[in-house]
Order: C-alpha cells, then sequence, then structure tokens
C-alpha cells in the first residue's frame, strides 16, 4: 500500500475527457457547434486553473480517432476551433512559458496544422514548469500498436531482445512517452467510460466523473475534483 504524503494531495497529472459539448448546447436550443466553441474557450480556464493549483501536467482529450467520423459540417466546425487555438490560445501558452505537446495521428490534419504543431513542441520543449498535452485524432489502442510495431522492428533489427522488452521499453515506444502516467481521470458530461483514451498510461490512476457538461465545468468543479482525489487511498497493484 502506498503512505499519501501532504503533497500527493494534487495530482501531478490530470487527464480530462471534456464530454458534453454537443448536449450543452442541444439543451440551450444552440447548435452543437456552439457548445464546441463554449468548450474551448472553457480550456483556457481549466489549464490556469490547474497550473495555479500545483498541477504539473494536463492531458486533454480534445478530438478522438472515432471523432473523425462525425457529420462533416461538425468535423470542419472543430477544425477550425483547433486551427484558432494553435494560433491564439497556443501562442499565449508559449508566452508564459508552458510545454505543449500532441498526442495522436497529426498526419490527418492539414499541412499548416501539422506544421504549427510541430513548431510549438519545438518551441516550448524546454519549459518545464507546467505542461500541457493536446490528445488530437488520438486513440490509445492505435498507439498501442503503433508502439508495438516500433518494438518488433527494434527487435528484428537486433536492437532490443525479446527478453528486455518490460514496461519502460513499452512507455518508450508509446507517443506519451516521457510524460508521467495521469494519477487522475475526469470525464464531464456523466458517461462513466474511458473511451480508448490513455488506456496504458491510466492503469493505475483515479476515475472521477462527473454530470457537469464540459462547457460549465469550472474551477470550482475542478477543486472538487482535486479534493475528491485527495481522499483516496492510491494503490498501485503492489501490496
Ligand atoms: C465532446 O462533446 C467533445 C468533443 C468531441 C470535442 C472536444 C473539443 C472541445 C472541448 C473544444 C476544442 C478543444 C480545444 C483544445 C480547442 P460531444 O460533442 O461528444 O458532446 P455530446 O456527448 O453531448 O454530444
Amino acid at each position: 500500500m502506498n503512505i499519501q504524503t501532504e503533497n500527493d494531495k494534487i495530482p501531478q497529472h490530470i487527464a480530462i475527457i471534456m464530454d458534453g459539448n454537443g448536449r450543452w448546447a442541444t439543451e440551450k436550443g444552440l447548435p452543437r457547434t456552439e457548445g464546441h466553441r463554449q468548450g474551448a474557450k472553457n480550456v483556457r480556464v481549466i489549464l490556469e486553473h490547474a497550473k495555479e493549483r500545483g498541477v504539473k501536467y494536463v492531458t486533454l482529450y480534445a478530438f478522438s480517432s472515432e471523432n473523425w467520423n462525425r457529420p462533416k459540417e461538425e468535423v470542419n466546425v472543430l477544425m477550425e476551433l483547433f486551427r484558432k487555438y494553435l494560433k491564439e490560445d497556443v501562442a499565449d501558452l508559449q508566452k508564459n512559458k508552458v510545454c505543449v505537446s500532441f498526442i495522436g495521428d497529426r498526419a490527418r490534419f492539414p499541412e499548416d496544422m501539422q506544421e504549427r504543431m510541430n513548431e510549438v513542441e519545438r518551441e516550448t520543449a524546454d519549459y518545464d514548469d507546467f505542461h500541457v498535452v493536446l490528445a488530437l485524432s488520438y486513440g490509445a489502442r492505435d498507439d498501442m500498436i503503433a508502439a508495438i510495431k516500433r518494438i518488433a522492428m527494434d527487435a528484428m533489427d537486433r536492437k532490443c531482445m525479446i527478453s528486455a522488452i518490460n514496461e519502460q521499453v513499452v512507455n518508450d515506444a508509446l507517443s506519451t512517452h516521457g510524460i508521467p502516467y495521469p494519477d487522475l481521470v475526469i470525464r464531464t458530461s456523466g458517461e462513466q467510460r474511458l473511451s480508448n483514451f490513455l488506456l496504458w498510461e491510466i492503469a493505475y490512476a483515479e476515475l472521477y466523473f462527473t454530470p457537469i457538461y464540459w462547457p460549465d465545468f469550472n474551477e470550482q468543479d475542478l477543486d472538487i475534483a482535486i479534493e475528491a482525489y485527495g481522499r483516496r487511498n492510491r494503490r498501485f497493484g503492489k501490496v
């Protein structure tokens, strides 16, 4: 059993499934895309507050590999939102010396967005106070398949012995390499699923579900989630 210390009460890494934008909008008689716009605005609020509370890493599930199957118009609006977010909000994060990185299949995005993602990662790589990881076109199974292929290639090229494959080797082959495992996963909107998000990385994370829709999830709600986390007795599979 792991004994918690005072410091453990603040999760080092929070991963968030930002769900409920569509329902938030529909219930207000607005188009679903308005929910995404409001959701995008809320990202800034929650990131700022997480940083203030001493959280070091926040990973946001912004677009899953399955989300490409949504109606074309909705995908288009999301692309425009991401493009704007990359240009404006991410520039502010850069100014504030936040390390920003991306996980997921960025090859599926238009070239200008891919270039911007690469540029941001390059320019913010040395910042270490606060890290934001944006999961875009991300799916945990796809990420694990890519990792398995990398490890298999290394084994074939005799760069890695099969007997030497361990947790660290797998971690290093995933797109989340170098990022500590999430301590807390938050999913908004009442759904209680992981939806192919960071499956390997959250093996021992605490899960927190709230009925609040993402656009309404505010600083106080984040505090409540952090408090709930602080009351848990964490176990990591070892007695
Ligand atoms: C889930 O709501 C949310 C998404 C598919 C996209 C998440 C995107 C944002 C919060 C906005 C942009 C983010 C950034 C980082 C700029 P849903 O549409 O599945 O809601 P529903 O379940 O109520 O239909």
